[in-house]
């Protein structure tokens, strides 16, 4: 309908759009009440993106069109920018009575009646904004305090930061607003359920999920990942007014997102009752909270207190006490890893902790159930650590009865294949001493081997595993390589085009470098970095094998019980080098890499590399590493300095006009591999 337009009256449209488009916006992420259904929103949304495609001289980053985040963006890493006022932290305290002792320092310091701001301490990971003119023109992470990250693009894409203020709503020309940038429980969930189905490593709690996402190389991930921000702390030259409050709400008028939660108190006593109250009500919110910020709300007070080196004066953070639950123990399982490593797990009546709901807790390793006497049936006290899986941390004692059930003793066989559980002098691991046969073991490397991480098998998941093991099809990782299609077709659940995928899979997974290779072959403590490591250093599968305890010892971020470890390996498994071989999955360092840098065929010293697009032998992350170990560096974007650009499929047109501007050559994916052969 808008074809018919005048050139004028569609960039006046544009203006028109982003406009509503920005107020629906604030509607809907900010204030929790949206006007239009998310139908109409998309129907404007897609106006405005296709008139913007019209007319790339419109182009604005802080247009609503900029919320999906650009995967074009991508940079090796972000550019550090200095705060204009460093990032200060606060003084932490747990107890009440530090709280008391802040507000009588303060009160003698002042020596005049003061007000005390009370708000939640958000916990996620805090941010910088600057605007110009009513625009959002950087966003910097706290970093050291003093320089952090300009994480601008990725930003933009948090709905509830605005990129334009509200229209003549009095904000000044130029200043700055730190607030938090957190991952509301709703998103981290989903986020982790995902992620759990995907095979990938699940993140311990949101602050770290925010804080992973906000540094994320490629913005579009960011803008699907739901995070928030709540702002708390104005700053500038021009601020108007004398009181915190009074600025955050101001703030909150310009469109910022602002904590209904705060409470100024006169007393002591108002202080600690928000503390009290806010320690049980934390747990019915949306977000994540750690504590309490306390700040003397008058500025001019503010200034007169000071600063420390690192911390001001005049605000303390109290933090809660780590949520705990109390629920029931109903039965203990065991669970034998691929290694052989028994972990005892607690079987719990399904409990509420910090955000999401519980029922099983590590009980760690058989000192760990002795120390606590445990008894089927007792009450015990959980509680989340930094890891995903809660711990107990107690029992009620005082609540068991006669009624209780049998006490909790550590197996003494393995619970998959009967063998005996044995215990190395020193380790508090207890191991099932099966190696070659314990089922468990058996399907945890296979599993080990197919994950993403590793050789990126597509198509197989924990239950077709088990699947194809009951089925004798597979025993040993060695195993999937015969596998054929019509062994797959007519398993339960699986059809043909599954096993084609998976058949397909297995072959691709021949291309997966030498360091991946030697990581899903599971050796005990060789992990992704290790397994990187002993790449490096040794180049081959064949050199690894026949290497000295000595040898290994001496490479980078690997100690005796790795070295050991791995020494052990090779003499339990004498034939494991000819047979990964022959099965044709690469056992050398494809870019021949030796200790202390690169031996290489080609140098690409001195070079300046832009890669963009889409490749199809190797990742991105792999040209950028390659691009390294050949001496060259990775560069965002194409200028003079660029020596040439490589490009896959889908190369943006703006990146190659670029290059054929600057007269920078482009080099395909397969001239690329040809020339550092
Ligand atoms: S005020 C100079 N207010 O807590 C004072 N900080 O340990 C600046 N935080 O780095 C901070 N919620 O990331 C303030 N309502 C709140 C907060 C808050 C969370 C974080 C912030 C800061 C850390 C201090």
């Amino acid at each position: 309908m808008y074809a018919i337009r005048t050139r004028m009256d569609q960039v006046q449209r544009i203006t028109e759009l982003r406009k509503l488009l920005h107020e629906y916006n604030y509607l809907y992420y900010v204030q929790n009440a949206p006007v239009i259904s998310d139908q109409d929103f998309d129907t404007l949304m897609h106006e405005l993106q296709d008139l913007e495609k019209r007319h790339p001289e419109c182009f604005d980053p802080n247009s609503p069109t900029q919320r999906v985040g650009s995967d074009l963006n991508q940079k090796s890493g972000f550019e550090q920018v200095k705060h204009k006022y460093p990032m200060l932290s606060l003084d932490n305290t747990y107890s009440e009575a530090d709280v008391t002792e802040f507000y009588n320092r303060v009160s003698r310091d002042l020596g005049e009646p003061f007000r005390i701001c009370c708000e939640l301490k958000f916990d996620g990971l805090s941010i910088s904004l600057t605007y110009r003119h009513g625009k959002l023109v950087q966003a910097v992470t706290r970093g050291d305090g003093v320089m952090g990250d300009d994480v601008t693009a990725n930003v933009r894409t948090i709905r509830s930061i605005p990129l334009v203020l509200k229209p003549d709503s009095g904000y000044p020309d130029e200043f700055e607003i730190r607030g938090e940038v957190l991952m509301p429980w709703d998103s981290f969930n989903a986020l982790n359920a995902k992620r759990q189905a995907e095979g990938e490593q699940l993140f311990a709690n949101p602050r770290n999920a925010a804080s992973g996402t906000l540094k994320q190389q490629n913005a579009q991930i960011v803008a699907e990942r739901g995070l928030d921000a709540y702002l708390y702390y104005l700053l500038g030259t021009d601020i108007e007014g004398n009181s915190h409050i009074d600025n955050l709400l101001t703030a909150r008028n310009w469109g910022f997102k602002i904590s209904d939660h705060i409470k100024i108190c006169d007393t002591l006593q108002q202080v600690l009752d928000f503390l009290d109250y806010w320690d049980q009500a934390r747990k019915s919110l949306p977000v994540a909270t750690d504590g309490v910020v306390l700040k003397v709300d008058s500025l001019s007070q503010q200034q007169e207190l000071g600063f420390k080196s690192r911390s001001p004066r005049w605000a303390i953070a109290y933090k809660f006490h780590a949520e705990r639950a109390v629920t029931r123990l109903n039965s203990v399982s065991y669970q034998v890893g691929r290694t052989g490593a028994v972990t005892p797990v607690a079987n719990l009546d399904p409990v509420l902790l910090a955000g999401t709901v519980v029922k099983r807790a590590t009980l760690n390793n058989a000192d760990f159930i002795q120390a606590f006497d445990l008894y089927i049936g007792d009450m015990v006290y959980i509680e989340k650590g930094g890891e995903i899986i809660p711990k107990i941390c107690g029992v009620d004692y005082d609540s068991r009865s006669f009624m209780i059930g049998d006490k909790v003793t550590f197996i003494t066989t393995c619970p998959e294949c009967g063998a005996k559980l044995v215990r190395i002098p020193g380790e508090s691991v207890t191991y099932c001493s099966n190696t070659n046969n314990c089922p468990s073991q058996l399907k945890g490397r296979i599993e080990h081997f197919i994950q993403r991480k590793a050789m990126d098998i597509e198509g197989l998941g924990t239950e077709t595993i088990d699947l194809l093991f009951s089925k004798g099809l597979v025993r040993t990782y060695f195993d999937l390589y015969k596998l054929k299609v019509q062994d797959l077709c007519y398993l339960e659940g699986l059809g043909d085009k599954s096993a084609r995928i998976i058949v397909h899979s297995i072959e691709d997974s021949k291309q997966v470098p030498f360091d991946r290779v030697l990581f899903a072959m599971g050796i005990r403590f060789v992990g992704q970095t290790t397994a990187k490591s002993l790449a490096r250093k040794f180049g081959s599968l064949h050199n690894l094998a026949s290497a000295s305890f000595e040898e290994l010892k001496n490479t980078p971020d690997i100690g005796e019980r790795i070295a050991q470890s791995i020494i052990d390996f090779f003499s339990e498994n004498p034939g494991i080098e000819d047979a990964v071989s022959a099965l044709g999955l690469n056992t050398q360092m494809s870019v021949n890499v030796a200790e202390n840098g690169a031996q290489l065929n080609m140098s690409l010293d001195g070079m300046s590399i832009v890669i963009s697009g889409v490749f199809s032998h190797h990742s991105r992350d792999e040209y950028k590493d390659i691009i390294e170990a050949h001496g060259g560096k990775n560069s965002s974007s194409i200028s003079s300095k660029t020596t040439f650009v490589l490009a896959g499929e889908n190369m943006g047109p703006a990146k190659r006009e670029k290059a054929a501007q600057l007269g920078v050559p482009v080099k395909s994916e397969d001239e690329f591999l040809e020339m550092i052969k």
